[in-house]
């Protein structure tokens, strides 16, 4: 085996092939991480626009969050894990359609209604991508939003380091998601997972904050999503961050 490598050691030959195997390992359960999301998020696509508990917990905090957001005309505004592109069209309200709007979204079908949902607009633009691979230029957008989907990513800092380099400097991050600030969201965190693959884990503020850090976004506050409808204090909560 090492005479193939003449320059090194059987011993590190050995870490080379174990490193390599390793890398197909990993390469290949992230392969099937965002596969499971797509099938998942495919069936989706027909009841997120619907009726039900589920629209509505969704929905609601699209709809505190557009409240919070400060648009200007002429925006570039990106939406993460968009689904069919509900809150892209709140924004876009909020400047008469004024700017360029983007979605992205790992799955087929809600990107594909998203395209129909918006057809007559000519500004607006609908990508099927990885959030951790977003097909956007650097410094080009004044406003990220990302909401409940953060928590299905399985590298969460290659996604923020992608929407840090999207963002022109100044530039605002909005990451809304169910934090696990207290034990109840903890406990229900550790449920998830076991019962739902594509779900990879719900983060505390701390380390929203700690993530944000790692990849030089200014964490500016957070701010809890009160919901009349569920008792469980702070269970949805938008981060903000500036680049
Ligand atoms: C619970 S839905 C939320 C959709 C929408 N943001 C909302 O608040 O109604 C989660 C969305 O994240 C998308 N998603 C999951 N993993 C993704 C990834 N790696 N990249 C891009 N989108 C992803 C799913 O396809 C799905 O549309």
């Amino acid at each position: 085996m090492a005479g193939s490598f003449p320059v090194f050691s059987s011993d590190c030959v050995h870490s080379v092939h174990g490193l390599q195997s390793l890398q197909r390992q990993r390469m290949r359960s992230e392969t099937k991480h965002i596969q499971s999301n797509k099938v998942k998020w495919d069936k989706w696509a027909g009841l997120v626009d619907g009726n039900g508990w589920r629209r509505e917990f969704l929905r609601d905090a699209q709809r505190k969050l557009i409240s919070l957001l400060d648009v200007k005309e002429n925006v570039h505004f990106l939406d993460v894990g968009c689904g069919t592109g509900w809150a892209v069209g709140e924004a876009a309200k909020l400047v008469d359609f004024k700017g360029q709007f983007f979605g992205i979204d790992l799955s087929p079908k809600m990107i594909k209604k998203a395209k129909v949902n918006f057809a007559c607009r000519d500004n607006f633009y609908f990508i099927e991508a990885n959030a951790e691979s977003i097909p956007l230029r650097d410094d080009v957008c004044d406003i990220v939003i990302c909401t409940h989907s953060f928590h299905h990513y399985l590298n969460p800092n290659r996604v923020l380091r992608e929407m840090h380099r999207v963002l022109k400097k100044g530039g605002k991050l909005y990451i809304v998601d169910t934090t696990a600030d207290n034990w109840i969201i903890q406990v229900a965190d550790v449920i998830i997972r076991l019962a739902e693959p594509q779900h990879v884990r719900f983060y505390s503020t701390d380390e929203f904050r700690q993530m944000f850090a790692n990849e030089k976004l200014k964490y500016e506050i957070s701010q809890t999503i009160k919901r009349a409808h569920l008792h469980v204090t702070g269970i949805s909560k938008v981060h903000l961050g500036e680049k």
